[in-house]
């Protein structure tokens, strides 16, 4: 048995093949889907944290952080659109540098979307609970935030635990928490989401995010720009600076590759899937300079600053200038469009989840599908109890940054994979070929690299390495005898019932 083993692509596309999810997205539709998976806890709720470490230097982090997604774009278009198939990272993996690999990107791939769904229910939550206290329905404090939550809030007389002479606030974030599970039971009820309303949700981001632009630039003041870099550039493991934040504002990119999970629903998907990558994370990256530069411009963003203590930091730059009402209107948006992003990572864990299972790689029981409803359920509860849980327990900077590690590790693979390929299959159909893929795809792993070290040892990296343990461990008791391609076993589950794709053309609304 070699750990090199790879799922050939011919057998991969076949398996696609004869699965035939109706073909209906087209390009549009495709760069809907990315805008609405990439705008949400992100640019709504993590440019305060980004305040925090970098200060008005976080526009440097938005720049360096868009730069890497955008050069991990460019590869990332060329094996969606050769391998236009669900399970995105982890099946290129497992086609072109073995099924070890492949299993520790789905392993990686756990973390970017499970632990982001978490992510963005806590961001969620942040807008929510300000929403409920501003109109005198506000939860206890304890019930607002995870015991993990180590940030002193006003409040004090609702402090639940001091440990390490810090005050921590939180109890369980029950909010972040019920959205969590309420987000599951829709998908496994079958809950999908037409295109239209898809890009009705964009409209109200995109709205949201203009009118605080509008709003802001106006009143931008140069002064605020000094001191520029309070926190220097950062040094590696610190999770501080331009670069430490560079690494947290990263998540409010992730999200471009959700447009490959729909690879199998897509039209011409040689042409459109490189659009909607590419098209997607272009124009939210035009969107989130402009709010940097006009968040610190507007308010000033120094660390411990107002701005950078916010939990709804957009809603919060408005009312500072005097638009409280349209603040109120941003914070509506936010809580309006961003269930959908948790909706779009759940699906995405499951739908990698499903593949892994069908593979043998998990346990064949997660690929079951629902006889009635049609979605695998068991995947999506399981998936869905532990994003819950995350969601409840932990702060949104520790989460979004424990999932920024998982997302760097499994684009450093895809970069790494695309040149592997160009090695080992020269002569394959590239309907996308990324341009000068020997300077793009080391500059994007080397930027991974570069933000990957950039985020904090604890708990981020502490926590990845400890997962990456756990997950080696299992692949060598577990995974590796039962896999499909292990000597003895049938390629598992080629023939299951298939689960209904997330995203329709069709006219009755979603979520
Ligand atoms: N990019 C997504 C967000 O910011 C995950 O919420």
């Amino acid at each position: 048995m070699s750990l090199m083993r790879v799922k050939p692509l011919d057998l991969i596309l076949a398996t696609a093949e004869k699965r035939s999810l109706k073909r209906q997205l087209g390009a549009f539709s495709l760069t809907m889907l990315g805008i609405g998976a990439i705008i949400g806890t992100g640019i709504f709720v993590l440019t305060a944290v980004a305040a925090q470490k970098a200060g008005p230097g976080m526009m440097y982090s938005f720049i360096i952080a868009g730069a890497v997604c955008a050069l991990t774009a460019l590869v990332y278009a060329e094996i969606a659109a050769m391998v236009p198939v669900a399970g995105s990272a982890y099946t290129y993996s497992y086609a072109v540098l073995g099924e070890l690999i492949a299993w520790m990107v789905g392993w990686a791939l756990i973390l970017e979307y499970a632990v982001a769904g978490g992510a963005v229910a806590v961001g969620w939550s942040g807008y929510t609970n300000g929403f409920l206290a501003n109109h005198g329905l506000g939860l206890p404090g304890f019930l607002t935030a995870g015991p993990f939550y180590t940030e002193t809030l006003p409040d004090k007389t609702q402090a639940v635990h001091l440990v390490d002479g810090v005050t921590h606030i939180g109890g369980f974030n029950l909010i972040a928490f019920v959205l969590a599970l309420l987000v599951t039971l829709l998908l496994v009820l079958g809950t999908s989401k037409s295109a239209k309303f898809t890009a009705a949700l964009v409209l109200v981001k995109i709205t949201a995010l203009i009118a605080f632009i509008a709003l802001a630039f106006p009143v931008v003041n140069h002064a605020n720009f000094n001191p520029f870099l309070p926190n220097g550039w950062g040094t590696p493991l610190s999770g501080t600076g331009v670069l430490g934040a560079a690494a947290s504002i990263f998540f409010a990119y992730v999200g471009f590759d959700a447009v490959s999970t729909a690879s199998e629903e897509t039209t011409n998907p040689n042409r459109n899937i490189p659009i909607g990558l590419i098209g997607s994370l272009a124009v939210c990256t035009v969107f989130y300079l402009l709010v940097s530069y006009t968040a610190v411009g507007a308010v000033g963003a120094q660390p411990n600053g107002a701005l950078s203590e916010s939990k709804e930091p957009l809603a919060f730059v408005l009312r500072q200038i005097g638009w409280s009402k349209v603040g109120d209107a941003v914070a509506a948006a936010a809580m309006i469009a961003l269930p959908s992003v948790v909706l779009m990572m759940i699906f995405g864990q499951t739908r990698i989840l499903f593949t892994m299972a069908r593979d043998g790689l998990l346990p064949k029981g997660l690929a079951k599908v629902h006889p009635k409803y049609h979605t695998p359920h068991v995947v999506t509860w399981t998936t869905g109890i532990f994003v819950a849980f995350f969601a409840a327990l932990f702060p949104v900077d520790v989460l979004a940054d424990i999932s920024n590690a998982g997302t760097l590790f499994a684009f450093f693979a895809v970069a790494l994979g695309v040149m592997v390929l160009r090695e080992t299959a020269p002569d394959r159909k590239r309907p996308f070929r990324t341009p000068f893929v020997w300077v793009v795809g080391p500059l994007a792993m080397a930027g991974c690299v570069l933000l990957f070290f950039s985020l904090g040892w604890n708990p981020t990296i502490k926590f990845f390495c400890i997962w990456a343990v756990i997950g080696l461990v299992i692949y060598f008791t577990f995974s590796r005898r039962t896999s499909a391609l292990a000597p003895g076993n049938a390629e598992l589950g080629a023939d299951a019932l298939e689960p209904t794709p997330l995203i329709h053309e069709g006219p009755e609304p979603g979520p």
